[in-house]
């Protein structure tokens, strides 16, 4: 549940002791070599690095150890949705998660901490002991291409569901960072994009997110991201670093660069604890920067032997406490177990939008369906860039896509060996199935007119590097639903997409379901929900908006610039992301934060509210409906001392049959009943003014069906 603490059984009492211990008996030589990471082979470097000894595996980052002093190398592999490691060992599978925000979808903190065990699991069982996980960027813009990566655009959820995926990683004894900070929230010119906020409203919102995850799950690392925030770049963002992370939240872990994201060797003077992939940066600033330059500058004494020693005992102290150094035999992989998770978490985080009663479709029926573009005869779409997993058998295709830039090289469609259209068949085995690619709306219309139902898959590729240019679905996809809907009423969709999309034939369809990258069971899980063997639960985590007229910025600074060019984004919105936003602005979006269907429903009733310090709620759950299902109440803070002011407090996914209810209590978190006040905006305290605070039981962000109100003392 959201008020409860994480146990990220990390053993801290003797790490700090320890790691002094071990980093005063080092040489200078030892100490720098610590302080960077290696890439093994990648499209950039097709030459084994000779800092990488024979025999090591190849990962994204290599950082040697020191074996006389039992310190063991670092191996990294890219983590978010499964452990990924295609680009340096072809060939090398693992279970392939559905997308971040499909896991934000599932509001289920348990399946968070599953799916981060089984990361650890796999991860150690391939020598693995850093896995680059714990996406909590704030889905800001719906255009961002990283957004399926993440979890969702309100800091609470986020930090929740990090922290029990870190938490879970870091429990197999395998380092987890948490990445990207901060405010890494567009892909378009990333490396040259400064991301302009006001201070105060990055502590509620961005910031609000890494704090609380940090706090409760201690992830050994903090990965910065590529970006600068307010004009320095994340890599060496002393505020940031030392003032924020370091100074305010006490974070006793090594801050670790993005790869190709150390913008100098004066990072490390900035609170950079090590620069990642550094043949990234000889790429972007034609200069390692960790190695010579560094140690160049520590001999002058611009580098003090203190601020050395630091850097090295943050690493070392990760290692003891998530116990690094202390593994014993690799741990047995259930990759059987595994795919239930995947399974499990695809169920649990497909949305069901809209429903007029086509379904779920009848698993004895003799109808003949048409199932209808979005390569469903072959699998399920997942998003590109250095998240993409490879799948136990491999990929069920890859499509080239290409793009501008460095990025555009590894921009793929990658389908996962789950086809929907094949699942369908098991599950409705009466049923008259054809399928139609979905090439042209002329002929999907004549298979659609001869069906009694037609099934339209539609996808969307969302890729690191690259943001969308806008919320329509691409490949003439939308000219398929319209023509499909012309020709045949009873019309479902079905949306693979990384992020939200607008939907000009929304009102021409009856049913439409977003499935997200549904991971390497995703096509089971859309069978089991269209035919109701799964009722869905999956809510909102991203408002999903009318128009980009209705966003804090219709039109994307940088937008179709050439790779190169600086941008700046001001997040005006400040602290008021996605719902917040539209409260504020009294917009109604084409599907709020926090919505989803079921097959069932549900009623609240009997709030109670006790205010004071904190606000703690109560109020009962009730399954009204003829059929057992998951609900996802959510309480939310509607006006604070006389201000509009829209927050998410809490949640909980409750199971209920039908008739059977159940009380839920929610605690807030007092940081998000409070404003961030201090003398330089980011360092300072959380304040609350006293006054009567509302509240809201909600099935969404605008659906509040039980209110209300509480008085607070000020602090
Ligand atoms: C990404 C990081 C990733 C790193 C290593 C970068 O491009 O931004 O999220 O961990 O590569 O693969």
């Amino acid at each position: 549940m959201a008020g409860e603490g994480t146990d990220a059984s990390v053993d801290s009492s003797s790490a700090d002791a320890r790691a002094r211990a071990v980093e005063g008996q080092m040489t200078d030589d030892e100490r720098f070599s610590l302080l960077v990471s290696v890439m093994g082979v990648n499209d950039v470097v097709t030459v084994r690095d000779e800092r990488i000894p024979e025999g090591v595996p190849m990962s994204a980052g290599y950082v040697p150890g020191v074996p006389r002093l039992g310190i063991p190398p670092l191996l990294m592999s890219d983590a978010s949705l499964g452990v990924t490691n295609p680009g340096y060992r072809p060939g090398d599978t693992a279970t392939a998660l559905p997308s971040g925000i499909a896991l934000g979808a599932s509001f289920s903190p348990g399946l968070a901490r599953q799916s981060g065990g089984m990361v650890g699991r796999e991860a150690r069982s391939r020598g693995f002991n850093v896995q680059l996980a714990g996406g909590v960027n704030l889905a800001r813009d719906p255009r961002n291409g990283r957004n399926f990566e993440y979890l969702s655009e309100d800091p609470l959820l986020s930090a929740v569901l990090a922290a029990e995926s870190i938490a879970g990683i870091q429990a197999e004894g395998v380092i987890s960072t948490i990445k990207h900070y901060s405010l890494n929230c567009n892909e378009t010119n990333r490396h040259w994009l400064d991301a302009i906020i006001d201070p105060a409203a990055h502590r509620e919102s961005d910031l609000l997110a890494f704090e609380i995850a940090i706090e409760r799950a201690q992830p050994g690392s903090v990965m910065t991201g590529y970006n600068k925030i307010n004009g320095e770049y994340a890599g060496g963002n002393s505020i940031l670093i030392q003032s924020v992370l370091k100074g305010a939240w006490g974070y006793p872990g090594w801050v670790m660069s993005d790869w190709g994201g150390t913008p100098g060797w004066e990072a490390a003077r900035m609170g950079l604890d090590q620069e990642s992939g550094l043949q990234l940066d000889v790429m972007m600033w034609q200069k390692e920067w960790f190695t010579a330059p560094l140690r160049q500058a520590y001999g002058e004494g611009k580098v003090p032997k203190e601020r050395l020693s630091e850097m090295v005992r943050r690493i070392l102290r990760s290692m003891f406490a998530v116990g690094v150094d202390a593994w014993g035999p690799p741990p047995e992989v259930d990759m059987a177990g595994h795919r239930k998770i995947a399974l499990e978490t695809a169920r649990q985080g497909i949305v069901l939008l809209t429903n007029d009663g086509a379904l779920p479709l009848a698993t004895g029926t003799t109808a003949r369906i048409a199932v209808i573009g979005g390569h469903a005869q072959v699998g399920v779409p997942t998003g590109c860039g250095s998240s993409a997993v490879l799948p136990p058998g491999g990929f069920a295709e890859v499509i080239t896509v290409g793009g501008p830039g460095i990025m555009g090289v590894g921009r793929n469609l990658f389908l996962l060996p789950s086809s929907p259209l094949e699942e369908l068949r098991k599950s409705l085995p009466g049923a008259e199935i054809e399928f139609d690619p979905g090439m042209s709306p002329a002929e999907s219309a004549l298979m659609a007119a001869r069906c009694d139902v037609a099934i339209v898959f539609a996808i969307k590729l969302d890729s690191e590097g690259f943001d969308d240019p806008d919320l329509s679905l691409p490949w003439g996809q939308d000219a398929v639903i319209e023509a499909v809907a012309a020709a045949n009423p009873n019309t479902i969709v079905v949306l693979e997409t990384g992020n939200p999309i607008v939907m000009p034939w929304r009102g021409r369809v009856r049913a439409i379901v977003e499935a997200w990258y549904p991971g390497q069971a995703g096509g089971q899980a859309i069978a089991e929900v269209l035919t109701g063997a799964v009722n869905p639960s999956g809510r909102l985590p991203v408002t999903f908006p009318a128009s980009l007229a209705q966003t804090p910025r219709p039109g994307l600074p940088g937008m179709g610039t050439p790779w190169g060019t600086p941008v700046t984004i001001e997040y005006t919105e400040g602290a008021e992301v996605g719902y917040r936003w539209f409260a504020q602005q009294h917009q109604q979006p084409l599907y709020a934060f926090g919505h989803g269907l079921s097959y069932t429903t549900f009623d609240y009733g009997n709030l109670q509210v006790e205010g004071g310090d904190t606000i703690t709620a109560t109020f009962t759950v009730t399954n009204t409906g003829q059929l057992a299902g998951a609900d996802v109440p959510q309480l939310y803070l509607t006006a604070a001392a006389g201000e509009e002011r829209l927050r998410l407090l809490g949640f909980q996914r409750v199971e209920l049959r039908p008739g059977e209810s159940c009380q839920v209590a929610i605690t807030a978190d007092r940081r998000l009943l409070a404003r961030f006040d201090g003398p330089d905006g980011i360092t300072g305290s959380w304040r609350i003014a006293e006054g009567s605070y509302q509240i809201a039981v909600g099935k969404s962000a605008q659906d509040l069906v039980l209110t209300a109100e509480t008085p607070m003392r000020s602090s």
